[in-house]
Parts: structure tokens; C-alpha cells; sequence
């Protein structure tokens, strides 16, 4: 089923040349990809995960989300970039705008998380939450080792064993890190929680369609047999060279708008439910292209908001912009502007309309002014914010990606500059050995 729709004719005469150009490089760097011959080769365990995650995995995550669930209030996924971005995501996208503010019931604990800051305020105010309250702890981290996680889970598994006791604490920590190597994997071990493996090919952030994004997902309650059904059919999709290939075709445009000068891809929403799904967005692009001296700097606007922030700058700045638009054709619910006599506000033009009309002519009128002021407009339009069209555009991305990556002549699958700030850190904090 095709869902996704992809359109570049805002776009592509902006760097004709340069798209005409790239043509076999982008079915190049495609297949380049699927025959595995390129820089990073042995990370590419998540080009299959769609189509080859064994429906036992699904079932046996989706037990263990019922266990969670049936006994936790509350659920903390610990975990930083590829090891939360992407959970966060789904789940800020499908969950209700206002659900942090309702008490939890019965069955439906609160996803949460730690580890993604080294906050003391964060994580001082997310532990008097929990004081006296049933929760649960997915602790995720590839590596096993990284810093933040490993304190945000230190003080929460104290406290879990405290208020819980350590033997009833044995069922509400899960554990989702390497089959063989890690503290993580060491204490998990050790102490007998349930466990979930990280593929050794799968780099955190192409990670969501693992445990590491499934679980915190299910245990939100949503449906990821419907999450991974979208990514296989954008698998399915994506998977062969073609001019009809919407993943290469967008790898494809944005390279050659970057050779042409378009140095920033700001992806854009005008839905803001969509604003974690553009941090998991930036981490993709980021770590996978910013190398090398060379890399599109991703950036993202909640629109209309950011309008009346950003807005100027987009309209007028300088002109080394482009923007990615994703667009829900639909929302779930519905809601018309009312009638009002006096008219005060001097919107009654808009009465009876839904709410969506004005957002769509918001849209509508953001890309023409854009246009206008020399800012091309790539548009993504998805029919609806649900576990379907996520894991479509979640694997779209994914695979455009990769092939943009190869396409600009990097490792995509690697991510050295990181460890810079960890080694200083280190040696300022003088662990052992740094
Ligand atoms: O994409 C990546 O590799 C990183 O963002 C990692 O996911 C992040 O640093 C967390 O690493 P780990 O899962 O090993 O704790």
C-alpha cells in the first residue's frame, strides 16, 4: 500500500543542473547500499529489519510490554540519542497532546524518560515523581557504558529496589544493550533481569525498529506490528534503483541542492506532534553526513509556530536554506471554529471551518512565500499521525540516508566526532585511564 507522497516540483528547478547530474550517483549509492560494498558495510543490519524481525520478537516484546503495563504506573525508558530519540518520537506523535497531565490508570502507565541529559533538576523532580509510585525501567544503551544513562539508571534502580524491593525489582527492569559485551549486559546478567539484544549490525540511530524503539512503543500502548508493516512496505518501496524511488529521489535532490548552495535542510511540521519525530530526523542526518568537512546541517521549525519566530529569517535570511515539509493530510479528530456574534476578534471568515482548513492555507501560503523568497520546498505528505505511516517514513528516511550519505561520499554508518567531548569530560571528571 502507498501512502507516501513525495513532491519535489517545488524544489528541483532550483538545481536542475545538479539533479540532472546526480542521476547515477543516486542509483549508484542505492545500489552500492543493498549489495553491502560500501564504507560501513557492517552496519547495515537495519536495511532488513522490516521484513525479517521474527514475529516471535514482536510477541515476546509485546508480553513483556503487558507485564510493564499491568503492573507499572509509571515506565522510565533510560537511554540518549539512537537509544531514545526514536521511541520518544512514535510516542510524543501518537499520544494524546495534553496525556502528561492526566493521571495515569489502571494498564496504561506513563512512558517517561531518563538519561537523555545529566539534568540534576531533571532527574532530582523525576524521582520525587516516583517516590511511593509502581514503576518500571527499560534501561538502553548499546554500548552498555555511556555516561548519562548509566546515572539516570544508577539513582533510579536504587530507588526501584528501595521502594519496590530488589527481588519484586527483578520483573520491572528490562534491559536492552549487546548480546555479549557492556556493563549493561555484565549487570543484567548478573542480576537476572529479562534482556533484549541490539543487533551488533544495527548503529543506535537506524535502532528503532529493534527492542530499543519497539518496546518503550508498545509499552505505550501502541501497535508496532502496524509500526513495522509501514516500514516493510517503504522497504518494499525503496528497495531497487528507480526514478520512481522516492528515497533515492529525495537523496537525490538534496544533494544537489547542497551542491548548489543549500547548505541547511530545515524539516518542517505543521502538526506538532511532529516535534520529536524532526529531533530523531536530525540525529539520523546529522551524525550519519556532518564528517569530513562536508554534510547538509539539519534543522527543524514547528510551524505555525515558529513562524512567528523563525519565520523571518526563512523568508529573508540568508539564502542557504532548504526546507522538507512533512504534511498529515488528516487529523484524527475533529474541530470547527464557532460563530460569534460580535465578531470582536474579527475571525468570524473562518467560522465553521475546521481548524485543519486554516493550518492547510497556512501551509499552503508558508510554501508560496517561501518559494518566493528563493527557498526550495520539498514535500512530504503522509494520510494520517499513526503507527502505519510513522514506520513509513521512519524507514524512508532511514534509506535516504544511506543513499544520500553514499551519494556525498562518506561513511554514513560511523560517527568519530563524538567522542571528542567524552574524552575531555573524562579527563575533567579523571576516570580511570583518560
Ligand atoms: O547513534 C548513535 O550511535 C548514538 O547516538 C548512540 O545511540 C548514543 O550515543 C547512545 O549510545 P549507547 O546506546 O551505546 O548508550
Amino acid at each position: 500500500m502507498k501512502t507516501i507522497e513525495l513532491d519535489l516540483q517545488h524544489a528541483v528547478y532550483f538545481a536542475e543542473k545538479e539533479y540532472e547530474a546526480l542521476k547515477d550517483t543516486s542509483v549508484e549509492a542505492l545500489t552500492t547500499l543493498n549489495e553491502g560494498t560500501g564504507a560501513g558495510n557492517d552496519f547495515l543490519g537495519w536495511l532488513h529489519l522490516p521484513s525479517e524481525t521474527p514475529e516471535a520478537l514482536v510477541e515476546r516484546i509485546n508480553a513483556t510490554a503487558e507485564r510493564l503495563r499491568e503492573n507499572c504506573d509509571y515506565v522510565v525508558c533510560v537511554g540518549i540519542g539512537g537509544s531514545y530519540l526514536g521511541a520518544k518520537a512514535v510516542n510524543f506523535a501518537l499520544a494524546d497532546s495534553f496525556a502528561d497531565f492526566y493521571a495515569p490508570k489502571p494498564k496504561e502507565p506513563k512512558v517517561l524518560y531518563a538519561g537523555q541529559n545529566i539534568g540534576e533538576d531533571y532527574l532530582a523532580e523525576l524521582k520525587k515523581l516516583l517516590e511511593g509510585k509502581k514503576f518500571g525501567i527499560i534501561v538502553i544503551s548499546k554500548s552498555g557504558t555511556t555516561t548519562e544513562p548509566a546515572i539516570a539508571f544508577r539513582l533510579l534502580r536504587d530507588q526501584l529496589e528501595s521502594q519496590a524491593g530488589k527481588e519484586a525489582a527483578k520483573n520491572l527492569i528490562v534491559a536492552i544493550t549487546d548480546e555479549k559485551k557492556g556493563a549493561l549486559r555484565t549487570m543484567a546478567d548478573q542480576e537476572g533481569w529479562e534482556t533484549y539484544v541490539i543487533p551488533d549490525n544495527v548503529g543506535g540511530r537506524f535502532s528503532v525498529l529493534t527492542p530499543v524503539g519497539l518496546l518503550p512503543i508498545a509499552c505505550a500502548g501502541h501497535d508496532i506490528k502496524k509500526l513495522l508493516a509501514g516500514a516493510k512496505d517503504m522497504e518494499a518501496e525503496t528497495a531497487h534503483p528507480s526514478p520512481e524511488n522516492p528515497a533515492q529521489e529525495y537523496a537525490r535532490l538534496r544533494n544537489a541542492l547542497y551542491q548548489s548552495g543549500k547548505k541547511i535542510e530545515i524539516l518542517v511540521n505543521f502538526d506538532p506532534k511532529l516535534q520529536y519525530f524532526s529531533e530523531w530526523w536530525k540525529q539520523l542526518y546529522g551524525e550519519s553526513e556532518g564528517k569530513d568537512g562536508k554534510g547538509i546541517f539539519p534543522a527543524s521549525v514547528n510551524f505555525t509556530t515558529d513562524l512567528h519566530s523563525m519565520g523571518q529569517w526563512i523568508q529573508d535570511g540568508e539564502r542557504t536554506i532548504f526546507e522538507t515539509v512533512i504534511s498529515v493530510k488528516k487529523p484524527a479528530l475533529t474541530h470547527r471554529i464557532p460563530m460569534n456574534a460580535s465578531d470582536l476578534d474579527g475571525i468570524n471568515y473562518i467560522a465553521d471551518k475546521r481548524v485543519d482548513e486554516v493550518n492547510k492555507m497556512a501551509e499552503l501560503g508558508t510554501l508560496m512565500a517561501h518559494e518566493d523568497g528563493g527557498v526550495p520546498n520539498i514535500r512530504i505528505e503522509i494520510p494520517s499521525l499513526d503507527e502505519y505511516s510513522l514506520g513509513q517514513l521512519i524507514y524512508f528516511f532511514e534509506i535516504g540516508c544511506g543513499i544520500s550519505g553514499y551519494m556525498l561520499g562518506v561513511n554514513p554508518f560511523n560517527q568519530p566526532g563524538v567522542e571528542a567531548y567524552k574524552k575531555n569530560m573524562f579527563k575533567l571528571l579523571k576516570k580511570p585511564g583518560y
